[in-house]
C-alpha cells in the first residue's frame, strides 16, 4: 500500500476542518457559546421530467463532514467540541428503486463525526443545544443555504454572513488528507491523458479523445470530471476554454492532419480535483513550430515552479513567465524590440493573455485567491490568486502561448504597437493554435512538490503519441 493509500484508507478529517472554520470564527463570536449550522446540496429534478439532476455535493458541507449524500446537514456544536452529522430516514417508497440508503450506524463508522441522526430531528437538537447554553448563544449559517423548515429556536443570534468566508479561507491549507486525495485524482488523470494521447493514433474527431480521457477516468475511480474537458486540435488550441470538442482531426480542406492536440482535462476524485494540460503532436512528431513553442512554454513553467515556496509573492513568479516568454518570443523573430521595452507595453499579453494558475482543491478554481478582475493593468487582471502564496496551498501552474487572431490582430492593427510584432513570421505560426503546460503543485515551507505525474517531456509525448 502506498503512502497516498494509506492516508486515504483513514476518515476525512471533518473533525480538524470544524476546529479550524471555528477558530476562524471567534472573532465574531462575542464571546458567546456558537454553533456551525450547513446543508448537503438537496436532490434536484430535471425540469419537466422525474429523472434527478446530475448530483454535485455543496463544498462548503463536504469540508465538515467528508459525506457525499444529498439532503443531509450538519451541527458543530463548538463549545461541546461535537459534530452531529444528519442523514435522510429510510423512505420505504424509494427502496424499491435505489435500494437501502446507507443506515445512521455505516454512518458512524465512514465518517469522521461524533453522532449520526435522522433529518427528521435537526430543529429538536437546534433547541436542545440552545437550551444548555442559555440566552445567548450563536447560529452561523451560510445565507440562502438554509431550508424553510429549519429554526434555529432558542439562539440569541443567527450570523448569515461570515461562516462562507472563514471556510473559503481556510481551504486554502491543505492538510495531508487533502493533499493524498489532489494527488490520487492526479494520478488517476495522468493515466487518462496517456490514454488519450494514445487514442489519437487511431482517432479522427476530437470526441474520441475526449472519450478515451473519460472512460480511463471512470475506469480508475475518478466518475466526475473536475470540469469540462477542453480538447482542441490545431487552432482550436487558441481558444482558452474551448468547449465544443467535436472537430475533425484531418483539414477538410487540404486532407492534411492538423498539428497538434490540447488537452485541459482532470478527474475528480471524492470531490478534490485534478487540473492537468498537456499538448501532443498528432502523428507522434511535434512540428517545427509547435515545438518551439512547446519549449518557450515548458521553461516558462520549469523556471516559475522551481521559485515556489512558502510566502511567494505570485505576482513575482507570473512576471517571471512573461519575461521568459518575451525572451522566447524575440529568439524566434516573433516579437521585435528590447526585453524591458516588450514588457512595459504589455506586449506579451497578446500572446500569454490569462493567469499563470489558481489554487485547487474541491473546486477547480478554488477558494481564497482574492483576485482584482477590475485591475487596469492587463498583465495582472486575470491572475485568479493576489498574494503571497501561504505553504499548504495547492497551485496551478500553467503558462501558454496562443496564437489566436481574435486577442493578436488588435495589437497589429495599433500605430503605436505594431512595430513590436513581426507578422511575416507570425504568418507561420497561427496553426500552432495554443500551447499550454498545466501541472498541480504543493506548495511547502522550503519549497514545492509536484502533484501532477503525467509525460510533458517532449520525448516522452512523441514517443506515446506515435
Ligand atoms: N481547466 C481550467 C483552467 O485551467 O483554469
Ligand atoms: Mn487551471
Ligand atoms: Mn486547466
Amino acid at each position: 500500500m502506498t503512502t497516498m493509500d494509506a492516508i486515504l484508507a483513514g476518515k476525512y478529517p471533518a473533525k480538524s476542518h470544524a476546529r479550524r472554520v471555528a477558530e476562524l470564527l471567534k472573532e465574531h463570536e462575542h464571546d458567546a457559546p456558537s454553533i456551525i449550522y450547513l446543508e448537503a446540496q438537496k436532490t434536484r429534478f430535471i425540469e419537466d421530467n422525474d429523472e434527478s439532476m446530475p448530483f454535485r455535493q455543496r463544498r462548503f458541507f463536504y469540508y465538515l463532514s467528508g459525506c457525499l449524500l444529498p439532503d443531509s446537514c450538519l451541527i458543530y456544536d463548538v463549545n461541546a467540541d461535537k459534530l452531529i452529522l444528519f442523514i435522510p430516514p429510510i423512505d420505504p417508497e424509494e427502496v424499491v428503486w435505489s435500494g437501502l440508503p446507507l443506515s445512521q450506524d455505516e454512518a458512524l463508522k465512514l465518517y469522521d463525526v461524533d453522532t449520526v441522526l435522522a433529518t427528521t430531528e435537526v430543529n429538536a437538537t437546534l433547541a436542545s443545544i440552545a437550551s444548555t447554553y442559555g440566552a445567548n448563544a450563536a447560529a452561523f449559517a451560510i445565507a440562502d443555504q438554509v431550508s424553510n423548515g429549519i429554526k434555529f429556536q432558542g439562539f440569541a443570534r443567527t450570523n448569515l454572513s461570515v461562516l462562507k468566508g472563514a471556510i473559503e479561507k481556510s481551504r486554502v491549507i491543505k492538510d495531508r488528507y487533502e493533499i493524498a486525495l489532489l494527488r490520487k485524482a492526479n494520478d488517476i488523470s495522468a493515466k487518462a491523458h496517456i490514454a488519450a494521447i494514445k487514442a489519437s493514433k487511431t482517432a479522427l474527431n476530437e470526441c474520441e479523445i475526449e472519450g478515451a480521457f473519460i472512460a480511463t477516468c471512470i475506469a480508475n475511480g475518478a466518475r466526475e470530471q473536475s470540469y469540462h474537458p477542453i480538447v482542441a486540435c490545431g487552432e482550436n488550441g487558441a481558444t482558452l476554454h474551448y468547449g465544443k470538442n467535436d472537430d475533425g482531426l484531418i483539414d477538410p480542406a487540404t486532407k492534411i492532419r492538423k498539428k497538434n492536440v490540447l488537452i485541459d482535462a482532470g478527474g475528480e476524485y471524492r470531490a478534490y480535483c485534478s487540473d492537468i494540460t498537456r499538448v501532443f503532436p498528432l502523428g507522434g512528431k511535434f512540428s517545427m513550430e509547435t515545438r518551439q513553442i512547446y519549449e518557450i512554454v515548458l521553461q516558462m513553467q520549469t523556471e516559475c515552479i522551481a521559485m515556489l515556496k512558502g510566502d511567494v509573492q505570485w505576482e513575482d513568479v507570473h512576471v517571471h513567465a512573461h519575461r521568459v516568454a518575451i525572451k522566447g518570443l524575440l529568439g524566434l523573430g516573433l516579437l521585435r524590440g528590447s526585453e524591458d521595452e516588450l514588457f512595459e507595453k504589455r506586449i506579451s499579453v497578446a500572446f500569454f493573455p490569462h493567469g499563470l494558475g489558481h489554487y485547487l482543491g474541491m473546486d477547480t478554481h478554488d477558494t481564497g485567491g482574492n483576485p482584482n478582475y477590475e485591475d487596469k493593468d492587463s498583465m495582472f487582471r486575470y491572475l485568479r490568486v493576489r498574494g503571497r502564496l501561504p505553504a499548504g496551498s495547492v497551485i496551478t501552474v500553467e503558462p501558454g502561448i496562443y496564437f489566436c487572431r481574435f486577442i493578436i490582430e488588435p495589437f497589429i492593427k495599433s500605430p503605436e504597437l505594431s512595430k513590436y510584432i513581426d507578422t511575416d513570421t507570425l504568418e507561420r505560426y497561427w496553426g500552432v493554435g495554443g500551447v499550454r503546460i498545466e501541472d498541480n503543485i504543493h506548495v511547502t515551507k522550503e519549497g514545492y512538490e509536484n502533484l501532477t505525474t503525467a509525460p510533458k517531456v517532449i520525448e516522452e509525448v512523441e514517443a506515446l503519441a506515435l
